[in-house]
C-alpha cells in the first residue's frame, strides 16, 4: 500500500473512490466549496433520500456522476458532532476501511482525518486509519490451496487540513504502517496451524527478522543450551514432544548511546497447548494453536520498531515449547528447578505458559533491562474477568503499569490493572517445593502473575495476559495482532 497526503483546498481531484464523512443530522463534513458541484448535489440528494442517516460506522457506496473527477463516493456515517471521540472514530475508520476493501477501487482519497474528534488530533486519527486500513487488507491464505483474492486498493490519498503540518502527518503516516506490519507479523505467526508453526518455526523467522533487519541481532538457544543454563522449569515443558523447545533472543539497537540498556519483551510461545498430561477438553482445543501469540506480538513489535528506527535499545525474549502429553511428558506433582533455583512443584501441567516464561524472565536479569514487559496468554481466567476487550495487566511497579495504561487509552489498544497484593501469594505454597504452579480455582489471572513475580524482583515488570485479546472466536476466528499497537506506542515514548 502506498499513502500519500493531500493538503489541498479542494477533493476535486482523480481518484476510483471519494471518502466523505456524515454527521448525524448535519450532513456532509467537508466544506461544500472543496467539492465539485455535480459531486456535492449528488452527496447531497442521497443524504436527503434518507439512504444514509449518519450512524456511526453506517457506510454507503454511491455511483459519482459521469462529469466527476471520481467513478465512486464511499459515503461513512459519523454520528453525533458533539460525541464524536477516539471511539466513534475508530468504527468510522474500521467501516471505511472494511467497505473499501470491498471495492474494485484502487486508489480512494478519504477525507476523514481532518474532523474534529474530542479527544485527539488528526495525526492520531492517521494513524488509526492507515492502522484499520492495513487491518482491513490483511488475507490469510498461507494454507489455502487458492489463494485469497487480493484487495484491489493499493493507494491511499489522506486529505488533511491545508495547515496540517506535513512533517508530523507524514510521521502519523509512517506509525501507522509500521504498527499494521507489526501487527500483520503477529497476526500471520498466531493464526498458523501448530503443526507448522513450531518451537523451530518460530525461530527461523526471528532469524530471517534478524537477517532482514540490520539493527535486529537473533540468537537461538536450543534445549542443549538451555540444559546448561539449568533452564529446567522451561525445558519440562517440552518433555512430552517430539519438538525441541527454543529460547529465542532477539537484539534491537537502535540507540547511539553506548552501552544503552535495553527495555525487554518476553513473550509465551506455547505453539501448541494440549494441556500436556492435564490434558484440555477436545472441545475447541484447535484454539490453543494461538497459544504463542504473545511471541507474535513481540515479534510483531520487533518488526515494527525496527521499521520506525526507535532511538532505544530493546531485547525480546521468546520462550517457545509445545505442550503435550505422552510417556516423557511431565506429570502432576513432578518438581523441577527453575534457572533462578527455585524449585517448583507442578500441579497441573496445563499451568505451563508460566513455567516457560519464569525462566525467560531468569535470562532477562542479564540484561540489566529498564524496564520488562512479558506477554502472555496465560489463563482462562483473563477471558472470564475481560472478554475480548480489555488485555488483564498486573506490574509491580505503579508508573509502569500507569504508563501502560495511559498508552492502552491512547491506541485503544487497552489494558485493565488487576491487583498483585501479597495476600494472594499463599495460594502458592507447596509441601514438596518453593512453590506450586498452580493456585486453586480462585482468582486465576491473579495467581498466574503472583507466580511469575517471584522471578521478576530485580526490575521494573509489567504482565500482559492477552487471552481474552489476541485472537477472536467464532466466524471471525483468528488473531488480532494485539497488543502490538500498545506496545509499539509503549516504546516510542521510551528515551534512550
Ligand atoms: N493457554 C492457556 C490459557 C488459555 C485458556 C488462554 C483458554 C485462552 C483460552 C494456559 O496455558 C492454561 O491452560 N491455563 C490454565 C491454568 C490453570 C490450569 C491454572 C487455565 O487458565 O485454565
Ligand atoms: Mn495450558
Ligand atoms: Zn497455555
Amino acid at each position: 500500500m502506498k499513502y500519500q497526503l493531500l493538503t489541498s483546498k479542494t477533493l476535486d481531484k482523480k481518484t476510483d473512490c471519494l471518502v466523505l464523512g456524515v454527521w448525524d443530522r448535519t450532513g456532509l463534513d467537508v466544506p461544500p466549496e472543496m467539492l465539485a458541484p455535480v459531486v456535492l448535489e449528488q452527496c447531497n440528494s442521497v443524504i436527503k433520500s434518507g439512504d444514509i442517516k449518519g450512524k456511526p460506522g453506517e457506510t454507503l457506496l454511491i455511483h459519482a456522476p459521469a462529469k466527476a473527477a471520481t467513478p465512486r463516493i464511499l459515503l461513512v456515517g459519523l454520528g453525533d458532532k458533539n460525541k464524536f471521540d477516539a471511539k466513534a472514530y475508530r468504527k468510522v475508520a474500521r467501516a471505511t476501511a472494511q467497505a473499501l476493501s470491498k471495492t474494485p477501487a484502487k486508489t480512494a482519497l478519504v477525507s476523514l482525518v481532518q474532523v474534529t474528534i474530542t479527544n485527539r488530533d488528526a495525526a492520531w486519527a492517521t494513524t488509526q486509519l492507515v492502522m484499520e486500513v492495513g487491518n482491513a487488507l490483511y488475507r490469510y491464505d498461507q494454507t489455502k490451496s487458492k489463494k485469497a483474492d487480493k484487495p484491489a486498493l493499493t493507494s491511499l490519498v489522506i486529505a488533511a487540513a491545508p495547515d496540517a503540518s506535513r512533517k508530523a502527518m507524514n510521521d502519523a503516516i509512517d506509525t501507522g504502517e509500521a504498527i499494521s506490519l507489526g501487527m500483520s507479523v503477529a497476526r500471520e505467526l498466531g493464526n498458523l496451524p501448530g503443526n507448522i508453526c513450531t518451537p523451530s518455526y518460530l525461530a527461523e523467522r526471528a532469524i530471517e527478522l534478524g537477517m532482514r533487519n540490520k539493527s535486529i541481532k537473533t540468537r537461538i538457544l536450543t534445549e542443549k543450551q538451555m540444559e546448561k543454563l539449568k533452564m529446567g522449569s522451561l525445558l519440562s515443558v517440552g518433555h512430552g514432544s517430539k519438538e525441541e523447545s527454543r529460547l529465542i533472543v532477539m537484539e534491537y539497537k537502535g540507540s547511539r548511546k553506548a552501552g544503552s540498556s535495553p527495555y525487554c519483551l518476553v513473550g509465551k510461545g506455547i505453539t501448541f497447548d494440549t494441556g500436556g498430561i492435564s490434558l484440555k477438553p477436545g472441545a475447541g482445543m484447535d484454539e490453543m494453536k494461538f497459544d504463542m501469540c504473545g511471541a507474535a506480538s513481540v515479534m510483531g513489535t520487533m518488526t515494527a520498531i525496527a521499521k520506525l528506527g526507535l532511538p532505544i535499545n530493546v531485547t525480546a525474549i521468546i520462550a517457545a515449547a509445545e505442550n503435550m502429553p505422552s510417556s516423557t511428558a511431565t506429570k502432576p506433582g513432578d518438581i523441577v528447578t527453575s534457572m533462578s533455583g527455585k524449585t517448583i512443584e507442578i500441579l497441573n501441567t496445563d499451568a505451563e505458559g508460566r513455567l516457560v516464561l519464569c525462566d525467560a524472565l531468569t535470562y532477562a536479569e542479564r540484561f540489566n533491562p529498564r524496564t520488562v514487559i512479558d506477554i502472555a496468554t496465560l489463563t482462562g481466567a483473563a477471558v472470564a474477568t475481560f472478554g475480548e476487550v480489555n488485555t488483564a495487566m498486573l506490574s509491580n511497579n505503579d508508573a509502569l503499569a500507569q504508563e501502560l495504561f495511559a498508552m492502552g487509552q491512547e491506541t485503544l489498544d487497552t489494558v485493565w490493572q488487576l491487583p498483585l497484593d501479597d495476600e494472594y501469594q499463599s495460594l502458592l505454597d507447596s509441601n514438596f517445593a518453593d512453590i506450586a504452579n498452580i493456585g486453586g480455582p480462585k482468582a486465576g489471572t491473579i495467581t498466574a502473575a503472583c507466580f511469575l513475580s517471584r522471578f521478576t524482583e530485580k526490575f521494573q515488570w509489567a504482565h500482559l495476559d492477552i487471552a481474552g485479546t489476541a485472537w477472536l472466536g467464532g466466524g471471525q476466528k483468528g488473531a488480532t495482532g494485539r497488543p502490538v499497537p500498545l506496545l509499539v506506542e509503549y516504546l516510542r515514548k521510551q528515551k534512550a
